[in-house]
């Protein structure tokens, strides 16, 4: 029996000038599972997720969500629908401060007038965004600075809690940990626990063979632009996740 995806990419196209990006790339993500997305440098996984998260648009392929054929203008349709993503690059506003960009679009803002004013409920905002990165392993020590000036591995718990505390149905994960010191890796593979527990799908892009065992259910393989090979997780092994990311398994699929 299969299990009805949440969320599905078809025969995804997507050309930069003469680089061919993704070439018919299929991807589909089932409630509740945690999905890993490997493959080389180049391979076509941030491109693919961008398209996923409403970032870019494909030149050609469909994406369903919840089995209706969606089309994602911006980022904000994804987010509409409970999709978050933590992008490679972060897209954090570098100016504000760490819970500025967690509720950056979504203030809680006060009651009535006030709140028709522009007047936020600072206090809650800071509590409950507080919570959040400390959950993650207490990486961010200053709540009150431009997240512009903070280090590499600060700047990726504040992208990573940020999503968590947002996603409704689905959270892409680009690359999560790579600046991430142990403890807070750690928090990361944590946390990912943590939302595939609330029935939230996690997608996971990682060149930690690892880790990517470690916390996934299935494993998405992709080469030069598109899906080689989808692989359970608890049936295979980091010798046959290189294999599949090199050419040599094509067209093995999980059951
Ligand atoms: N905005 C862009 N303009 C031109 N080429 C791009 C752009 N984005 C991606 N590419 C190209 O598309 C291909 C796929 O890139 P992508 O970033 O999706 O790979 P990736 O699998 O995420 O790699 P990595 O593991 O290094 O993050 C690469 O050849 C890359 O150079
Ligand atoms: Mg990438």
């Amino acid at each position: 029996m299969s299990i009805e995806p949440i969320y599905e990419a078809r025969n995804i196209v997507r050309n930069f000038g003469s680089v061919q990006a993704l070439q018919g790339a299929n991807f589909d993500v089932r409630p509740g599972e945690v999905s890993a997305l490997i493959g080389d440098n180049g391979a076509g996984k941030s491109t693919l997720v961008r398209i996923l998260a409403g970032a870019d648009q494909p030149n050609s392929g469909e994406l369903f969500f919840q089995g209706q054929p969606i089309s994602l203008g911006n980022p904000t349709d994804a987010r509409s629908r409970g999709i978050e993503t933590v992008f490679q690059d972060l897209a954090l506003a570098n100016h504000l401060d760490p819970i500025q960009n967690m509720y950056l679009g979504r203030e809680l803002m006060k009651p009535g007038l006030l709140g028709r004013m522009g007047f936020m409920q600072t206090s809650e905002m800071r509590e409950v965004g507080r919570v959040a990165f400390n959950d993650l392993g207490a990486t961010v020590r200053n709540f009150t600075g431009p997240v512009g000036g903070m280090s590499g591995g600060q700047r990726q718990a504040i992208a990573v809690a940020r999503a968590a505390a947002w996603a409704k149905n689905v959270i892409f994960l680009d690359e999560p940990t790579a600046a991430l010191g142990v403890v807070q890796t750690k928090g990361v593979l944590d946390l990912i626990r943590r939302i595939k527990d609330k029935g939230i799908a996690v997608v996971l892009i990682s060149h930690s063979m690892p880790h990517v065992l470690e916390v996934s259910d299935r494993v998405h393989v992709m080469r030069q632009g598109k899906r080689v090979a989808v692989l359970n997780s608890k049936d295979t092994s980091v010798e046959e996740l290189v294999g599949a990311m090199t050419g040599a398994l094509d067209g093995k699929e999980a059951a």
